[in-house]
């Protein structure tokens, strides 16, 4: 048989049933803030990601799927989808002189080594604020997350990490700074780190070694770059989050593997789910629309892993109801199909949130029983020739020994399953 492609994702019925209440919870989150859906596809032409999330990232040097297509454009599957929001709401003219708040969810596709809660096929649920400049949307965006944590009955799990990289300016003046002070240290530095030096020094903040944690124990730091203006907006956001009760840790060394951050950057993390701790991650992007091609724009967002988001859930054990098959039709005789339909289908029609599967195939109802058992369904009706012939059926309860077996009319039946 061939396999499934390394890192690729396949969700069974089971996981599917945990995912979907995942992603509805948190959609369900993003409704209550009435930001809007907007669908983006999952290619895009190579050079968005590189100029957007920065030729020197790990993103575009390591992870890209990219690839030539018959008419030798150079084409990727989307490692993340901000770059592309950017791109569709500017081409789209929604940008300039407006304000925008949408959210998207999909694949994203990055070449990584594959391992729990790493994958080279991934899910996000992603948000994102067009025009507006104030620490407020920082905050809103950080407390949509809080909710879902929250909606999941996962909130005491999380953390909250926060920092600012402050303006475009000050990040560059504290690069220069930093790569004055580990140059000395150059050969002492882990491989990754001595290459970021010349590309992405602010990075070997993130370095895992501990020599390197060593040598940048008395590195400049972060923060004593950051300009007024930048540190006023940080402070309002961090006043913004005390009053809405979110606790937040500061972590001067959090810079994210993006370019295009400035300003705000935060990650949710949890200690549950094994290494790959970050649950949801973003920032301000400020300057990426204008790198992008569109006129300034001040934007913020985050990007919510559904894959690690259903990790942490699992973990909570949190009671959560499973939308199942709850009744499984069994038929004596396939002669009785229509009508065993036409009762599905009242059912259906009656109570939407029902779902009734049909026996098919024929065979001993001791072995349908059997099939509607495994099925998972609390109910089964059994339509037999004196069924049919009075418009009646047997409902008999598969989970609740209790109750006796039932012969109803088919309105009976409908208003016997309305009180489940
Ligand atoms: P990111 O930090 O690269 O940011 O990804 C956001 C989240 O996606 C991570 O916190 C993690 O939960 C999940 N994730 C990333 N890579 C993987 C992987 N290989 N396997 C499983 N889950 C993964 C972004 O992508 C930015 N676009 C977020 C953003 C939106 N910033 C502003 N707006």
């Amino acid at each position: 048989m061939v396999q499934t492609v390394r890192g690729m994702r396949v969700l069974l019925p089971d996981e599917a049933r945990r995912w979907q209440h995942v992603e509805a919870t948190v959609r369900g989150v993003l409704a209550r803030y009435a930001y809007e859906e907007v669908r983006l596809p999952l290619i895009e032409f190579t050079e968005l990601f590189s100029r957007g999330v920065g030729e020197a990232t790990d993103i575009i040097e390591k992870e890209m799927y990219a690839f030539r297509d018959r008419d030798g454009d150079s084409i990727a599957l989307r490692p993340e989808g901000t770059a592309g929001c950017v791109r569709a709401l500017n081409e789209a003219g929604l940008l300039y002189n407006q304000t925008q708040r949408v959210w998207y969810e999909g694949p994203m596709f990055r070449y990584e080594r594959p391992q729990r809660g790493r994958y080279r096929q991934f899910s996000q649920i992603g948000a994102e604020a067009f025009g507006f400049a104030g620490p407020d949307v920082d905050a809103e965006l950080i407390l949509i997350a809080r909710d879902c944590w929250r909606a999941l009955g996962v909130e005491g799990l999380t953390t909250l990490e926060l920092n600012t990289l402050g303006s475009r300016e000050s990040r560059l003046s504290y690069r220069a700074a930093l790569v004055e002070y580990l140059t000395p240290f150059e050969a002492e530095l882990d491989e990754d780190s001595r290459r970021r030096l010349g590309t992405n020094p602010l990075r070997i903040l993130d370095s895992k070694e501990a020599s390197t944690q060593d040598i940048l124990a008395d590195a400049p730091r972060l923060p004593d770059y950051v300009d007024a203006e930048a540190r006023a907006h940080f402070d309002a956001l961090q006043q913004l989050l005390d009053a809405a009760g979110v606790p937040y840790v500061l972590n001067a060394g959090l810079v994210r593997g993006l370019d295009y951050y400035t300003h705000t950057v935060f990650e949710w993390t949890t200690p549950h789910i094994g290494s790959q701790a970050a649950i949801c991650a973003g920032g301000r992007y400020d300057g990426l629309v204008e790198t992008l091609g569109g006129r300034p724009t001040p934007a913020a967002g985050f990007g919510l892993g559904i894959d690690r988001a259903v990790l942490l859930h699992e973990h909570a054990n949190v009671d959560w109801s499973r939308p199942n098959t709850h009744v499984y039709v069994c038929v004596q005789d396939v002669r009785l199909s229509a009508y065993a339909q036409s009762v599905a289908a009242a059912v259906r029609d009656a109570l939407p949130e029902c779902g009734v599967r049909v026996h098919m195939g024929g065979g001993k109802l001791k072995n349908q029983f059997k099939r509607a058992d495994a099925s998972g369904a609390s109910w089964a009706v059994i339509i037999g020739e004196q069924e049919a012939e009075t418009g009646r059926v047997a409902l008999k309860a598969l989970r609740d020994a209790s109750v006796g077996q039932l012969d109803l009319n088919v309105e009976q039946l409908v208003e016997r399953l309305r009180e489940e």
